[in-house]
């Protein structure tokens, strides 16, 4: 699959089979894309915790504050991802520029994750209500939680929906 296609046909899963629990060969084979993520300065600000099992279960409750994210209990995994702290020179940049490059650094690093995931037939859902603090109880961690991604089989009922983005023109400008 190249990444045209992977483009087309991830979207955000939020009917998982919760039956199907997803190979340990492809949870490695996602970190091993996500390791290779672009980051301001090298710098990597962030930790990946991958829950199965019960802590999934516990993280997907911390996500489903006011009704929300129900759906993620039915995800056999959970990857949340932490803050790490900023490298020198990414702190330095980000302060000079004002410039918030580790969250931006956190959403590339869960592009990644949820193409890699698309490859390899794996839904993948990102999940940004959530509760930090109760995240990071649940999984000992000290650095702010900023992202949970929910990854599962889709349930076979699940279609490709139909893309409703902005238009080109609205999204973007070429100039000379
Ligand atoms: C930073 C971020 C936070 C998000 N948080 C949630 C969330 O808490 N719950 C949810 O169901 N979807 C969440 N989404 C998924 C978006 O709603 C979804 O990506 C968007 O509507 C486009 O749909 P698609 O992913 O199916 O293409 C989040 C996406 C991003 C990038």
């Amino acid at each position: 699959m190249n990444f045209q296609e992977i483009s087309a046909i991830r979207q955000s899963c939020r009917n998982f089979d919760a039956k199907k629990q997803i190979e340990d060969e492809k949870i490695q084979a996602i970190l091993a894309s996500a390791r290779l993520s672009p980051s301001a300065c090298n710098g990597q600000p962030y930790f990946l915790t991958v829950c199965k099992g019960e802590k999934a279960k516990q993280v997907a409750r911390a996500t489903m504050g006011m009704g929300m994210n129900k759906f993620s209990l039915d995800a056999p995994v959970q990857i949340v991802i932490s803050e790490m702290p900023y490298v020198k020179s990414a702190a330095l940049g980000a302060k000079l520029k004002g410039n918030d490059y580790r969250s931006i650094d956190i959403g590339i690093v869960c592009a990644y994750i949820t193409a890699a995931a698309t490859e390899l037939g794996v839904g993948s859902c990102i999940l940004g209500w959530l509760d930090s603090a109760k995240i990071k109880d649940i999984c000992d961690l000290d650095g702010e939680v900023r992202l949970v991604i929910s990854l599962g089989y889709p349930n076979d009922n699940d279609k490709l929906r139909e893309k409703n983005r902005k238009s080109l023109d609205k999204l973007a400008k070429i100039i000379e």
